[in-house]
Order: structure tokens, then sequence, then C-alpha cells
């Protein structure tokens, strides 16, 4: 496999086209972005870790059927994906109230769900990454209906699968985002990045934080967060 042309860079990664029709490589970096970029900082060992975590979740999910577009880990800080034409929607499940939906309806963070909340926002930097309602996912014409249930369905299943894994790691997952893309036929594909920077893990005991909080509320050190993490995964069975 050849790594060509740069097709696009974005705040964490870089994707490159390769010799193979529908392949793409993807090179994790060392940049933290927050708050829509307004923060910016470079963690050395960041892009070796969420390439590492990326890929053992995505794994995890294709032994659990869920199709997803990973093919395999090619280095430290790199992999091959499929390539899909993402869907500009970011998927976020809640299970725990934290973040902006605190914000949005009030409730203290921390407070449980009875159960999971989806939720779509609009991956559009100039709007600021608006919530949507599925009415102004019609308007738009971002997704048809039947790729919103599909989406919201297999967010609800990521999700169960998620948090026995994490719970397996004396973790709760708080939240998590995902994204998905369309393939050459037109099918529906989770897509992009599972790493400790699009969820929320707290310590089930402690909640200490094991995600991007801690760059964001300046907690401490991420390097050192994402490593805790990574080892508490490499802790279960299923990854040996
Ligand atoms: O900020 P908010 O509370 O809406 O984030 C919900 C979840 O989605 C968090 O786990 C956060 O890390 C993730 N997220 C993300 N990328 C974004 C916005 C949120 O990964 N652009």
């Amino acid at each position: 496999m050849q790594k060509q042309h740069l097709l696009y860079e974005g705040k964490a990664k870089k994707v490159y086209a390769t010799n193979e029709e529908r392949v793409l490589w993807i090179e994790y970096k060392d940049e933290a972005t927050a708050f829509n970029g307004e923060k910016k900082a470079t963690i050395a060992g960041k892009g070796r870790l969420n390439n590492e975590i990326t890929s053992l979740l995505f794994s995890l999910l294709h032994e659990a059927g869920v199709n997803n577009h990973f093919i395999r880990k090619i280095s430290d800080n790199e992999q091959l994906v499929r390539q899909v034409t993402i869907i500009p929607l970011e998927v976020v499940v809640r299970n725990i109230v934290a973040g902006s939906l605190a914000k949005r309806i009030g409730l203290e963070e921390g407070t449980a769900l009875e159960k999971p909340i989806v939720e779509f926002y609009y991956k559009n930097d100039d709007l600021g990454d608006p919530l949507l309602t599925e009415d102004h996912i019609a308007v738009l014409q971002l997704a048809s209906c039947d790729e919103l249930l599909y989406m919201k369905q297999m967010a609800l299943r990521v999700n169960d699968i998620f948090i026995s894994l994490f719970r397996s790691c004396d973790l709760q997952l708080v939240d998590f985002k995902l994204e998905f893309g369309r393939d050459e036929t037109g099918a529906v594909l989770l897509a992009d990045e599972i790493s400790p920077d699009t969820c929320r893990l707290w310590d089930v005991h402690t909640k200490e934080k094991f995600d991007k909080d801690v760059f964001r509320r300046d907690l401490g050190d991420l390097t050192e967060t994402y490593t805790k993490l990574l080892q508490r995964l490499g802790g279960l069975s299923c990854t040996k």
C-alpha cells in the first residue's frame, strides 16, 4: 500500500489517498483543539495514543458486528480506512448530563439520564456546529429519514457495546460523538474516529476524567490521561 497525495487536513488528522481505490491513509496528529479551534496545543504522543485507541475500538465494533470504515493500523500514528463521503452530522449519544447539555437544559453535570439521548449537530464551523432537529436535517437535505433512523439505531447499539466495555474497565461512558459516511453504493457506514477526544469517560468511583475535558478544562496532562486510558483498555481480555 502506498501513501499518495494529501486530500484533507483537519484539526486532529491528515487524510491521504492511496494507490488502492477507495482506501484512505489517515495520519493522527499531535494537535489538540477545543472550543471550535479557539484553544490549541501540540501534545506529544496524542496522535499515537488516539490512533491506538481508535483502532482498538473500531476493531472491537467489527467483532461485535458493527460495520465501520476501519481496515487496519499501519504504524504508531497511521491507519487505513475505507473511503466514504462523510455526512455532515455529528451524532452525539449521552448517558449522563455533561458539557453542552448541562448548559442547554440546566441540569447539573453528572445527572444520570433515565435513557440515552441521541442528538444531531450540523458539522459547520461558520455556524458553530448547531444542534439540529430532524426537521432541520430534512430542510437541509443532509440525510434521508431512513439514514437518520439507521444512524440513531447504530449509535444506540454502539452505546450498548461501549457501556459494558468501559464498565469492565471501571469507567462510565458519559457521552460520545460518532460520524457516518456513505460508501460508493450509498450505504451508510460508521466512520471518523472514536477516541478520548470524542468521548467523555469518568472513573466509576472517583469520577476522574479520562478524556479531552482534561485539556478543555486544564485539569492535567493529556498524554498521561490517554496513556492511563489505553492501559485500562489493554487490560481487557478481548484485546489480547
Ligand atoms: O460539547 P458536548 O457536551 O456537546 O459534547 C458531547 C460529546 O461529543 C463529548 O464526548 C465530546 O467530546 C464530543 N464532541 C466531539 N466533537 C465535537 C463536539 C463534541 O467529539 N465537535
